[in-house]
């Protein structure tokens, strides 16, 4: 049984709410939060967590003799074990790399593969519909390596077609193809993507499949290792956690092969003046101070996402995003681009007579937070024919207030 009751009950757990009620005209405009998949508000469970390493047991790790030292470090390697956990039973400890971001992940991964697995022979796969963090490496590597980048494209561009054309990935993911890496839930549409089948199709030709599970984290649950992946990234800021932490999990043979990104202390084996050579295990991809304090408000945000569950997280935003969806088509000019299958819990859409940014600030005015703009997917936002779409969002505190609240502030922008 769960104990937490999600939607307006466990905002009382995320003192930002009641920090960011405002005043006009004498009545009082609740914060209506529908930019989650951002970044996400963190519970005090979280942040007392955090505050209370930083007073008590705050050293750095893997370096000190002393007792906070040696405190930090037991805690920071406890929340690597915690990571493994929630990523699958098949994972390890010592699969899971600390980065400062899922963009340094990415960053490693691109870098990494490009350096022992790529030639100018080889094809790199993605989607025409990834976040920039997801693309952006991949350019790099195939400039870099003189070889093929290929994506797999929409269906088609009607909201009801709005998902991975699987025929072209068929026709892409051929002999020469690598590596294929894509979104699992896509942070524009909301869509999400057939990972099994396209999973399928990579082993069929041996290639490495990358998991952007930036999007996915908070709300899927599955072992994706044992799916077949060879690398998962996450960020723990959208998963009710710190930002300044990454998640990086590799398969056992890529955290051997891969090259570091980044080279300085506590990646090493030995250092002369003519030479270094790497430690093995993730301390190889983890030079410099890492983000300690972050660390641990990772592993208590993990437990307290555990507690809610994940698939509850799931259902609860995706019957949240169906409503606002179906409010949103009453709504004159309002165009949607999702799939709408019922599944996201993320939803964008434009006002054919506001932009995108001028509503996302209407919508402040009514205390409504959504993002606007091309939401690090340019090539994807060119596609859909436009220059800006405002996403909505929802999550473990969102609830149907929020919905209603902001459908009237979306209504009333434009008379
Ligand atoms: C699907 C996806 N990938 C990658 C990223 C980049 O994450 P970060 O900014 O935490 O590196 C995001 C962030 O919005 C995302 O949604």
């Amino acid at each position: 049984m769960f104990a937490k009751v999600l939607g307006a009950q466990i905002r009382n757990e995320f003192p930002i709410f009641k920090n960011n009620e405002k005043k006009v005209n004498g009545q009082i405009l609740p914060f209506v939060y529908l930019d989650s998949a951002v970044s996400s508000q963190k519970p005090t469970a979280v942040i007392q967590a955090m505050v209370r390493h930083m007073e008590s047991d705050y050293g750095s790790v893997h370096r000190g003799a002393y007792g906070v030292s040696i405190r930090s470090s037991q805690q920071f390697e406890e929340t690597r074990s915690i990571v493994a956990s929630f990523l699958g039973s098949t994972v390890r400890a010592e699969q899971i790399v600390f980065t400062k971001s899922t963009t340094e992940s990415l960053n490693i991964l691109a870098n990494g593969i490009a350096e022992v697995y790529l030639d100018e022979k080889s094809r790199i796969v993605t989607t025409a519909i990834e976040h920039h963090a997801n693309l952006i490496p991949w350019q790099q590597a195939a400039l870099r390596k003189d070889c093929e980048l290929a994506y797999i494209s929409l269906e088609g561009i009607n909201s009801e077609k709005l998902k991975l054309n699987l025929i072209e990935a068929k026709k892409l993911i051929t002999a020469n193809t690598k590596v294929v890496s894509l979104a699992y839930v896509g942070n524009v549409l909301g869509q999400i993507n057939p990972i099994e089948e396209i999973i399928e199709l990579a082993k069929k030709v041996g290639a490495l499949v990358v998991l952007d599970c930036a999007q996915s984290m908070s709300t899927h649950s599955e072992d994706l290792f044992a799916l077949g992946a060879d690398a998962i990234v996450f960020s723990p800021h959208k998963i009710y956690g710190p930002s300044g932490i990454g998640v990086l999990a590799m398969s056992e043979k890529l955290l051997a092969e891969l090259p570091p990104l980044l080279f300085g202390g506590g990646m090493i084996s030995s250092v002369t003046l003519e030479e270094s050579l790497w430690t093995t295990g993730p301390a190889k991809f983890e030079a410099g101070t890492p983000a300690i304090t972050e660390a641990i408000g990772l592993k208590s945000a993990i437990l307290w996402l555990e507690e809610c569950g994940r698939k509850r997280i799931q259902e609860h935003a995706q019957n949240l995003a169906h409503q606002f969806a179906e409010g949103l088509q009453k709504i004159p000019n309002i165009e949607i681009f999702s799939p709408l299958t019922g599944k996201e819990t993320i939803i964008p859409f434009r006002h054919k007579k506001v932009h995108a940014h001028d509503l996302a600030t209407i919508l402040d005015y009514s205390n409504v937070a959504m993002r606007a703009g091309h939401h690090c997917a340019w090539p994807l936002i060119r596609s859909l024919g436009v220059d800006a779409l405002v996403r909505s969002s929802f999550a473990v505190y969102s609830d149907s207030d929020d919905v209603e609240i902001a459908l009237e502030a979306i209504k009333n922008s434009y008379k």
